[in-house]
Order: structure tokens, then C-alpha cells, then sequence
């Protein structure tokens, strides 16, 4: 594995870390249901136990669920099971991120033509990060001194092996001396804002502050100078799934007139996709809403219901910020048709 950019400050100093690499024979990944309280490092050496960890969101984030993929068919690879299965077995293991069923395609590809497992899941990881990076630098030309800017979910280093997409711009305009302020959304029910972003800008010492999801208007008319948020499938049209309260902030946004980009690698758009209507919504237990630490806030009598992301109209995307640039909703089809 090559180096990271996830500096990790620990009681004993400082650590680099991806959030998801292969050593030893093992895949590896930080538990990032653990975070923000203490940095537990998991080891798997069974693609199924791979898959289970996505399902389970020990890893997460688009991207690193299409790295833990990618380890999880080298495993497989390794151990000598039928590749077919195993494709459909971590295929299972959540529907909506693009991320995860182009990393096994890309594997299953690769891994039928003889392939070394290490060598081509450690080159998928390595493609996500610099493309990543790539990100970063495409998107900080986006970000100026004084600005406010805001983001929803996680989409940093922790959700895309290293680096982040849209804490990308975000990391390298702040490493290139430019100073802002950033307000990240709590993100309800799995508080991926207020435990891996604020956690990933505390470790940068990135000005910020943790914003219930309920304020984002309330600060957007204050003065909000950009959103930017990650993606998790974006379709042919430019419609685009991410966590859940993404659709509310994209409309906020075109009410107060603020440009609100989507930051993502090609891996995540899906171009057999037409519109947005086709997406899979993953549909999550009502206990993560209503329970807090495994502890019931809500009337025993009261169900609750659990999507786990929501789809965005292309009509409300300023721009996507991708390896290839930044690319209008409508150049979709000039980057469909190089790839
Ligand atoms: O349910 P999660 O935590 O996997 O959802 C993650 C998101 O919605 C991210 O914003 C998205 O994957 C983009 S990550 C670069």
C-alpha cells in the first residue's frame, strides 16, 4: 500500500492511515462505528465477513465500500472460492452506492484474466485515491478566503480510502493556506457529520462546527457561500442519490441561490442508469431513529421508518467535481461516451 493522508492523532502521537487497505493477508479497515471515541482497527481474511462489514457499515462511504469490495473479491480469490458467488454474496451486501458493484466488476474482470489479487485490489484503492486527489484539485479552485461552506454526511478520507471527495477541495485548499469555515450536518440517524467529518476537520484543524440537520436553512439565509456533498450513484441525467437530507439542502440552496456541487469519482456514476427513479434507496432499521446508543427515545408504540439516502434532481446540481474536472449536469455525455 502506498502512503496516506488521514493523519490520526493518537495518545501516542501521530498515525497514517487509510480506511481501508490489505496487509498481511487480511483486509484491514478502521471501525468506523467506533469513531469519534477511539481509532479500532479490524482485520477480516473471509470475503463473506468482507461483505458482512459493509453491510454492517464498519466501513462505509461510497468509495471505501467499493475498496472493502475490492479486497474482499481478492480474498476470495486467495481462499479459492467460486468468484461468481462471491461477486454476488458482497454484491448483497447494500444497494445503493455504485461504488461497490463497479469495484467487483472491475475485480471479477481482472481476476478472471489471472490477475495477482494483492496487486489488482491494492491498484483499486490506489485508483480511488488519486483520482481523489485529482478531486481535491479541481475543487479547491472553488474555494476562496472568508468563505462559508457547508457539507452533509461524510465524505472524507474515512468514506473514500484517503483523501475524501468532497473534503477534498476542502483538505487542499486549507493545506494551500486558505482559510474558511466549514458547517457539517450532524446527518441523522447514523451521525456520520457530527462523528467522521467534524472528526476528520478536528484532525486537520480545519476551522468548523457540527450543525444539527434542522439549522441548514437557518445558517444558508445567515450566508452560505458553497455546499458541496459526496455521492453515492449519480445516473446518465445527472440525478444523484447521497444520504439522506442531501434533497433538502440542494433545495435550501436554490432558494438562498448558493451553488451546491456534488464531488465524486467516475466509479460512482452509473451510466446504464437513466434518472434518478431507478435508484435502489436503502431501507435501514427504524431502531437507528429511534434508539440512541441502544437506548429507546421514542413512545414504544411509534414505528419508525429508515431511508437511508434520497435522490437529488440534476435541475439542482451547480456541478460535479470529478477527476476529469467539473463537469455541468449536461456534460455527462461527453465523459459517458470517453469511457
Ligand atoms: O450510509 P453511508 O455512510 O455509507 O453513506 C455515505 C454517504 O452518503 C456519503 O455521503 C457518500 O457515500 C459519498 S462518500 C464519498
Amino acid at each position: 500500500m502506498r502512503g496516506s493522508n488521514l493523519k490520526v492523532r493518537t495518545e501516542d502521537g501521530t498515525q497514517d492511515l487509510r480506511a481501508v487497505w490489505f496487509d498481511n493477508g487480511k483486509a484491514m479497515m478502521i471501525d468506523q462505528r467506533e469513531l469519534p471515541h477511539r481509532v479500532k482497527v479490524v482485520s477480516f481474511d473471509d470475503h463473506k465477513d468482507v461483505a458482512e462489514a459493509i453491510r454492517n457499515m464498519t466501513t462505509r462511504g461510497a468509495p471505501s465500500i467499493g475498496a472493502a469490495a475490492a479486497y474482499g473479491m481478492c480474498l476470495a480469490s486467495l481462499s479459492g472460492a467460486d468468484l461468481d458467488r462471491a461477486s454476488k454474496d458482497i454484491k448483497a451486501a447494500r444497494p445503493t452506492a455504485n461504488d461497490l458493484f463497479f469495484a467487483v466488476d472491475h475485480m471479477y474482470t481482472l481476476l478472471t484474466k489471472g490477475s495477482d489479487p494483492v496487486t489488482a485490489a491494492d491498484g483499486y484503492a490506489d485508483m480511488i485515491v488519486d483520482k481523489c486527489t485529482k478531486i481535491g484539485e479541481y475543487g479547491s479552485r472553488l474555494i476562496k478566503d472568508g468563505m462559508k461552506i457547508m457539507t452533509h454526511c461524510n465524505a472524507g478520507a474515512l468514506a473514500t480510502v484517503d483523501v475524501g471527495t468532497a473534503l477534498a477541495p476542502i483538505r487542499k485548499a486549507w493545506a494551500d493556506g486558505k482559510r474558511f469555515f466549514v458547517y457539517a450536518s450532524e446527518t441523522r440517524p447514523r451521525l456520520q457529520g457530527m462523528q467522521l467529518t467534524a472528526w476528520e476537520l478536528y484532525q486537520e484543524g480545519i476551522d468548523h462546527a457540527v450543525i444539527p440537520d434542522g439549522a441548514s436553512a437557518y445558517y444558508m439565509e445567515k450566508g452560505v457561500d458553497l455546499i458541496i456533498t459526496g455521492a453515492d450513484r449519480i445516473t446518465a441525467n445527472g440525478d444523484f442519490a447521497n444520504k439522506i437530507g442531501t434533497f433538502d439542502k440542494a433545495i435550501a440552496a436554490k432558494h438562498f441561490g448558493i451553488p451546491f456541487y456534488v464531488a465524486a469519482p467516475i466509479s460512482t456514476f452509473d451510466f446504464d442508469m437513466k434518472g434518478g427513479k431507478d435508484i435502489e434507496i436503502e431501507q435501514r432499521s427504524g431502531k437507528e431513529v429511534t434508539e440512541i446508543g441502544g437506548m429507546r427515545i421514542a413512545p414504544e408504540g411509534s414505528p419508525a421508518l429508515n431511508p437511508a439516502f434520497d435522490v437529488t434532481p440534476a435541475e439542482l446540481v451547480t456541478a460535479f467535481v470529478t477527476e476529469k474536472g467539473i463537469l455541468n449536469p449536461k456534460d455527462i455525455r461527453r465523459v459517458m461516451a470517453d469511457e
